[in-house]
């Protein structure tokens, strides 16, 4: 059985990830591909659970404690979801993954991206994805769409000061600029349809459709 390629979509809040990963992913399997459609933090009825303490305003994680909540959700989804679809040949397409966890929780004063990407390799033996679409947005329009999906119910994350999102936008930018191979910049202006059709052409490779 061939292993099916792993695809991660990253980006801030609001730049059309979700939008993006269900329509990749009925686009694979209209061409006849298994495909697993998942997300992060979640993924598997551990993670999810996990997902709910992450993101509940109740709690005030320090950034070791997040990391680390992050690292225990990737675990489970990867040994329990992703792992065991990839060895059945399906394609998985995962809402968020460890790069998330790299411009989100390292970069600050506290935890190194070395931090991070250990805690990777101890809880998911370091599992990379074959390619990374890093979606990129106007802050302007990434606001407008989410004032119209979140009004003031931002989660625990989306909520942090426009500051802290833009240093992740930038810390996601020099993880593509450190590894060029895995990564494609993909420009999230426009109609979903317009963006979903830049990703389909970076896909094309993978999916022996020529370049
Ligand atoms: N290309 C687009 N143009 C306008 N609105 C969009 C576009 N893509 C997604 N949206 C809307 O913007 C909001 C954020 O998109 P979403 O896919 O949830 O982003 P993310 O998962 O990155 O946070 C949603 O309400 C979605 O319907
Ligand atoms: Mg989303």
């Amino acid at each position: 059985m061939m292993r099916g390629k792993f695809i991660s979509l990253e980006g801030g809040e609001g730049v059309g990830k979700s939008t993006q990963a269900q329509m990749l992913s009925d686009a694979l399997e209209m061409r006849g591909l298994g495909v697993l459609e998942t997300r992060e933090p979640g993924g598997t009825p551990g993670a999810e659970a996990i997902r709910k303490l992450l993101l509940d305003k109740q709690f005030d994680w320090d950034v070791a404690a997040e990391a680390l909540l992050f690292a225990a959700a990737r675990s489970d989804h990867v040994a329990n979801a992703i792992g065991p679809a990839l060895n059945e040949g399906q394609w998985v397409v995962c809402d968020r993954f460890i790069d998330s966890s790299r411009a989100y929780q390292a970069g600050g004063d506290d935890l190194s991206d070395d931090a991070i990407l250990s805690l990777h390799t101890i809880g998911s033996y370091a599992l990379m994805p074959d390619i990374t679409f890093l979606l990129q947005a106007e802050s302007e329009d990434v606001a407008q769409r989410l004032a119209e999906r979140d009004g003031d119910n931002a989660d625990r994350i989306g909520s942090r000061s426009a500051d802290y999102h833009a240093r992740v936008a930038q810390r996601f930018r020099d993880l593509a600029a450190m590894d060029p191979e895995r990564f494609v910049l993909i420009d999230a202006a426009g109609s979903p349809e317009e963006v979903h059709a830049r990703i389909m052409r970076a896909m094309a490779p993978l999916l022996g459709e020529g370049g």
